[in-house]
């Protein structure tokens, strides 16, 4: 079941922004060990090169690149190295992205051109050097890692970039699919809510928490029906699932990863 042997994932943002199992680290372990052959791109290569040291002492397979996933230059070379280690992408995962709090008032202009380019552009730029692959082999799968963000506002914080450039990614990630329905491409987006990954205690705490990582971490819990935060592993089995052919009917639509918060109005 769910098994990717002989396939290449091509995963973006596959370290981790702090020490443990972000998405993209989690999504990349998780293919190696359904059977995937995992190129992994980071901005920080020594995130890259310790998700590949977990890849390969559990005996999977892969290789890194060094990648600002925001250059278009950039990701046409690593989509290049990709290929010529491997002849193809079977997979391909857009698991950059970050948030930035504030509105259209406080947040500057720059700061705002950043998230769209950090969580959308990079959606863009990966699907348009990567679709010409995957239609030539008559085949491939993408998901793109969005946020409820992108579906629903929190009542007492504003991420304006970060709500808009996610929603963007729900839409692109429709418009693909719908695009390449016919030759074999499947695309669907994956929408996380509150994941206690790194980046809690690595940024959030900073941003939002009052340096108080304990307390903030309690709120978020509480927000959740489950009541408690999901993990990078949540994420990661949602999208292996999407990639894996027994999701074969299953394109231009989301998986939402949030323990019912979406479902509640706070
Ligand atoms: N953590 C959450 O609570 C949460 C909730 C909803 C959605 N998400 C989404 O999940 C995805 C992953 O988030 P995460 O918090 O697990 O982070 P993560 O731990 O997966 O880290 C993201 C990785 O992307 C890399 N990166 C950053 N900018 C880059 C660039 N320009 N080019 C290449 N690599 C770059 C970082 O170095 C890091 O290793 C993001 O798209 C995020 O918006 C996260």
């Amino acid at each position: 079941m769910l098994r990717l042997d002989g396939k290449i994932a091509f995963i973006t943002g596959a370290g981790s922004v702090g020490e443990g199992w972000g998405n993209g680290r989690a999504i990349a372990v998780l293919l190696a060990r359904q059977g995937a052959t995992v190129f992994a791109t980071d901005i920080d290569i020594a995130a890259a090169e310790a998700t590949l040291a977990i890849i390969t002492g559990e005996g999977g397979s892969g290789a890194v690149k060094r990648c600002d996933m925001t250059d278009g230059n950039a990701v046409k070379d690593a989509v290049d190295d990709c290929l010529a280690r491997y002849r193809r992408i079977d997979i391909l995962v857009n698991n950059v992205g970050g948030s930035v709090p504030g509105d259209p008032v406080t947040m500057d202009e720059a700061v705002w051109d950043r998230q769209m380019d950090l969580n959308l552009k990079t959606v863009f730029l990966t699907c348009k050097h990567v679709l010409p692959v995957m239609r030539q082999q008559g085949a491939g799968v993408i998901v793109n890692i969005a946020s409820v963000a992108g579906i629903r506002d929190a009542p007492d914080r504003n991420y304006v970039a970060y709500a808009a450039s996610k929603a963007g990614v729900i839409r692109i990630s429709k418009a693909i699919a719908m695009a390449n329905a016919k030759v074999g491409i499947r695309c669907n987006a994956v929408l996380p809510g509150l994941m206690n990954t790194p980046l809690v205690t690595h940024r959030l705490v900073r941003d939002i928490g009052g340096n108080d990582a304990e307390r903030l971490i309690a709120e978020r819990n509480a927000r959740v029906p489950l009541g408690r935060m999901g993990d990078a592993w949540d994420v990661a089995h949602a999208v292996l699932f999407l990639v894996a052919d027994e999701a074969r009917y299953i394109t231009a639509t989301e998986i939402v990863v949030d323990g019912g918060l979406t479902a509640t109005r706070s």
